[in-house]
Parts: C-alpha cells; structure tokens; sequence
C-alpha cells in the first residue's frame, strides 16, 4: 500500500480571521489565555506544526478536528502549542534573594512548637527552572532544612513542559544564570551540553499537571505562591478570580509573588504589597 506523502516542513498554511477568533475563543475558555488579534502571526505559525503532524491541508480541517468533543488530546496538543513557556533558573532573582533572607528566617523563627511544614507552589513553572531555583534556595538557606517537612509543587497546565521539568534535564548553557556555588552542589554535568538537577532537588519538588481555572485536589494551605509571568496572559475578571483563590489557599501571612508587570493593584484588596511584586496575605 502507498501511503500519501507527507506534507513538506517548511508548508504554511493561511489562517483566516474566523478560523484565528474560534481558536482563540477555544484557548481562553480551556486556559484563560487571552490573545490579543496581534497574536495571529504567532497562532498560525505555532499550530501549522500540528497540521503538518496530523498531514492536514489547512485549518477549516484542523478546526473540524480540534472541536469534536472526542478530541482531549489534540485539545491538550493545541494548548500545549499556544502557550509561552519562556522562564530561566533565577529569573527575576531578588525574588530568590526575598526567599532566602527574609521568608525562609521568618517561617523558621516562627513557626509554631512542633511544626515543621513548609510548603511552596510554583504555579505556572514552565520546564521547572523556577521550581528548581525555589528548591535550590531552601536547601541553601533554611537552616536544617532536611529536619523540614519541605515540598515544592510545581505545576503547569502544558504536559510537555511538566513532562520537561520531571526529567530535570537542561541544556548546559541555561545553567549560566544559577549562582555558581549552587551550580556546583545541586547541577551534575551529564556531558558538554548537559546538566542534570540533583536528586535532593528532584526529591523536593513533585510536578503535577494542574490548570489554575480548573479545581485544585491540593490539601493543606501554602506558606509561598509563586505565580510569576503567567496571569499577564489573562483578563482582569479570571486575575481578580484567582488571586482570591490564592489568598483563600495561603496559610495566614503566607506570600504571594507574581512576575515584573504584574500587579494585584484594584484586583485583590487581601494582600498587602511589599514592593518588587512580592505581597503578602491580609485576609
Ligand atoms: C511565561 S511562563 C512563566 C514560567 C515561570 N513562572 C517564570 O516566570 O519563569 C507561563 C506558564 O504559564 C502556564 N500557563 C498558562 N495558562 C495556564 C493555566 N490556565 N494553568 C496553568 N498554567 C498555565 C504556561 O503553560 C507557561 O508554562
């Protein structure tokens, strides 16, 4: 049997303006992301992938194909294809410098007789640099830390990048923006391109696929949220919605801390702002 040729990798295929509108429409209902009409350019060029996967000739069938109620998989695909992912170890790093002088002493200085809890939440971690950035600082700066009872969630709604941040593998040269002593104790080289987190770091943080829209199975309250450079893809409506979710999930006090032009400002009146996009739960 000959099977049909497939399509050549460089093939683009033209996306009307409807086709662009139901897409979106699409995205934003499963994820909240909203994509301004500027964003058709990038669309057409980040799903003509899937159309050259699946050997589509143009988007009416990819559309007739990504609407059956059938379709989970190909709707997880599309999303995983249309979300921006950029992240580094130590982005926007006075936020780890925060972690590790102020938040980590205070927790430790006051926590109640007995408890040993400490949990933080990487929402939205993207391939993990930031989880693992988180879990990098701990181990450096809570003192005795392994008598903690310490975890960090990390959890994406794209499964690629979930999947990415489990293996824990990067390539060697994003490990640049991670300080050097730490490079030293929690990065092992695998080979000249290769770095590999170490296992105390992989055994601290659990990545689960999570979408912040949808319910969250988690227990017990957060000490930490970072949500960084995720809700400036929302609406104000779906940012008001969740912050509130993330003071409802912090413990009393607990820190909120979100990416460079993000704000709670006139969304949340439950935090108070400490400056350089790190707040702190009121109510
Ligand atoms: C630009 S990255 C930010 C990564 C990291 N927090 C940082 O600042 O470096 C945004 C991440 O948010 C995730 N995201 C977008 N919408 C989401 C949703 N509804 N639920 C969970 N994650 C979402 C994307 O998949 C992406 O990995």
């Amino acid at each position: 049997m000959t099977q049909a040729p497939l399509p050549p990798a460089n093939l683009q295929f033209d996306l009307a303006r409807e086709e662009f509108v139901q897409i979106a429409a699409m995205l934003r209902q499963e994820t909240g992301i909203s994509l301004a009409n500027s964003k058709m350019d990038l669309v057409q060029g980040r799903l003509a992938r899937r159309l050259r996967a699946l050997g589509l000739g143009n988007f009416a069938q990819y559309l007739e194909i990504v609407t059956d109620p059938e379709a989970a998989d190909e709707r997880r695909q599309m999303v995983n294809a249309l979300t921006t992912n950029l992240t580094g170890f130590f982005r926007e790093a006075h936020h780890f410098d925060y972690l590790g002088d102020t938040i980590l002493p205070e927790i430790a200085r006051t926590r109640p007789a007995g408890s040993s809890r400490l949990r933080i939440w990487s929402a939205g971690c993207s391939s993990g640099e930031e989880p693992y950035s988180i879990a990098m600082t701990v181990c450096a700066k809570l003192p005795d830390w392994q008598c903690w009872d310490a975890r960090v969630l990390a959890t994406d709604i794209d499964t690629n990048m979930v999947a990415t941040g489990r293996a824990g593998q990067y390539e060697a040269s994003r490990a640049g923006t991670v300080p050097e002593s730490y490079r030293k104790r929690f990065l092992l080289r695998l080979d000249s391109g290769t770095v590999q987190v170490a296992e105390v770091l992989r055994d601290l943080v659990a990545f689960r696929q999570l979408n912040l829209l949808g319910a969250w199975p988690m227990r017990g309250r957060f000490n930490v949220i970072f949500c960084r450079n995720v809700v400036i893809y929302f609406d104000k409506p779906t940012q008001r919605t969740l912050f509130d979710r993330f003071a409802d999930i912090l413990a009393p006090g607990g820190w909120l801390i979100v990416g460079h032009s993000e704000t709670l400002f006139r969304l949340s009146d439950r935090f108070e702002a400490l400056g350089r996009t790190i707040y702190r739960k009121t109510a």
